[in-house]
């Protein structure tokens, strides 16, 4: 089948091949290459997204061959795709457009030549994927430009951390943006690709249902929470870092920003992230006095995860960073001060070791403002709209309805339920399948542009540093438990509740 026939195809099977590429991935035998870009380029090409006619180049300082980086893509395959999308002629297909040139970049002698990879026309698309710690961009952007690989309608993605605040988030995108212009800059959250997050888009503008409602009048508050039961391992990264930069910074800002944001005029890159800075820019910082009443950081002590016995953080860092008192949990209050949300707390809860894998956000609505069924069982209770992220993927709405039958009126909470898996057959893509084509199509709408990024950081600066300055240590939660009983005492000193399945 020629690319005319097989675009003609995929239209109606909703695949939309992209224009051939040449992606350059530094960082190529690191563990992001590894788990995630490359079963995901599997699947998009397994899907007919993208051909033989795409090559993808492997940069890193180990010294490989081309085979060898194969060998190592196909293990990837092996280990991190499901067994039922395993197609060895597939496999074939797809393992052939890879080649490898051994590079570091922090030494021009040992600078590799990928001149023999790349291919110099205009229609195909060129990308470099930085897969690699965040100090050798602007190496590796030198390099790019001084070699000669750089192209005005080339693509640079960048992953976080970028920055550990808001300084060094400014000196990160300073070093790339020496050699590339913004509109030329994917920077990843990878919370934008997946699908139930896209979806919130969907839900909010193209029904009419929720807009009239979705303000202060009409909602009392909202709950957005990240919960993962996975450990933060041996990761070094994840001490420096702690809960706070690790998701609250992108991940849940992100989400909040999609939740709170006015109706962009068109989904274009900019419409789009105007609204979420606009979001950014009105939240109310959480100054030095008030971390302590709006925020609370938590660390696991061992416990029970899923019927296993773990151990807690303590016991897992390095003897050298024993004692750490970095965050494995954070809870927080945060306000957005405009028109449409003034008096709307937004309530952020995420954590490592937390009971389950549970992310969701929960728009809590306001309750009816006068009630007919006074003499009835059962008081209305406020609506609740609860937007599944993962896993069990979803839209509920929880609503009042008549318990059926004889008896008189008596009122009970029923959901409307909206399952992805009972509704669609299909797998659902994962975020980076998505994410790592629009560099290709050259869509900028689900990444983050850098004022955003810089705004995001200017209003965690302050609780980070309040918590760096402050002497107490953070509260201490049993693994597998939903955190420290503070966050609980976060919302209930409000009068509200973590929501909680029934
Ligand atoms: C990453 C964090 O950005 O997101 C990890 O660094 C976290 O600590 C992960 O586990 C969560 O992503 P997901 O897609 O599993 O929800």
């Amino acid at each position: 089948m020629n690319y005319i026939e097989r675009r003609h195809k995929s239209v109606s099977s909703r695949i939309i091949p992209v224009q051939p590429f040449d992606y350059v991935v530094f960082g190529a035998t690191g563990d992001l290459t590894k788990r995630k870009l490359i079963p995901a380029l599997y699947h998009r090409f397994k899907d007919g997204q993208f051909d033989e006619q795409s090559r993808i180049i492997g940069v890193s300082r180990t010294k490989l061959t081309d085979a060898e980086f194969q060998q190592a893509a196909r293990d990837s395959i092996a280990q991190f795709v499901e067994k039922d999308y395993q197609d060895d002629k597939v496999i074939d297909r797809f393992v052939s457009t890879f080649s490898y040139v051994a590079n570091d970049v922090t030494d021009p002698a040992k600078w590799g030549d990928l001149s023999a990879n790349l291919r110099d026309d205009p229609k195909i698309v060129r990308a470099f994927y930085l897969a690699i710690a965040p100090d050798l961009f602007g190496p590796t952007c030198e390099y790019i430009q001084k070699q000669g690989y750089y192209r005005r309608d080339a693509r640079v993605v960048i992953e976080k951390p970028l920055g550990h605040d808001l300084q060094s988030s400014i000196e990160i995108n300073g070093e790339v943006s020496k050699i590339f212009a913004e509109d030329q800059v994917y920077r990843i959250d990878h919370y934008l690709g997946k699908e139930t997050v896209q979806n919130l888009l969907a839900l909010r503008f193209a029904n009419i249902l929720f807009e009239p409602v979705w303000n202060s009048a009409h909602i009392d508050h909202v709950q957005i929470t990240v919960a993962e039961s996975v450990g933060a391992g041996t990761r070094g990264y994840y001490d420096e870092s702690g809960a706070l930069r690790d998701m609250v910074q992108n991940h849940m800002l992100q989400l909040l920003c999609l939740v709170a944001m006015e109706p962009p005029a068109s989904d274009a890159a900019n419409a789009l992230r105007d609204e979420k800075l606009k979001v950014l820019r009105s939240l109310k910082p959480i100054a030095n006095g008030d971390v302590g009443k709006m925020t609370v950081r938590g660390q696991y002590r061992n416990g029970s995860v899923d019927g296993q016995v773990v151990p807690s953080y303590q016991d897992e860092l390095p003897d050298d960073r024993k004692g750490s008192r970095m965050e494995t949990f954070v809870a927080l209050k945060a306000e957005i001060e405009n028109w449409r949300w003034a008096g709307v707390p937004f309530y952020f809860r995420t954590g490592k070791r937390l009971a389950s894998r549970a992310s969701e956000i929960v728009i809590q609505f306001r309750n009816i403002p006068h009630s007919m069924f006074d003499h009835a069982e059962g008081a209305p209770r406020p609506n609740r709209l609860i937007i599944r992220i993962q896993p069990d993927e979803g839209v509920k709405l929880l609503m009042m309805i008549k318990d059926p039958g004889p008896g008189g009126m008596r009122l009970r909470e029923e959901p409307l339920n909206l399952s992805f898996a009972a509704t669609f057959q299909e797998r659902t893509p994962e975020a980076y399948e998505r994410l790592l084509l629009d560099v290709i199509r050259g869509s900028q709408t689900l990444f983050m542009r850098r004022d955003e990024l810089e705004a995001a950081w200017m209003w965690i600066d302050p609780i980070r540093r309040a918590w760096d300055a402050a002497t107490d240590q953070p509260h201490l939660y049993h693994a597998g438990t939903w955190g420290p009983s503070a966050a609980v005492a976060l919302i209930e000193r409000d009068g509200r509740t973590w929501h909680e399945e029934n």
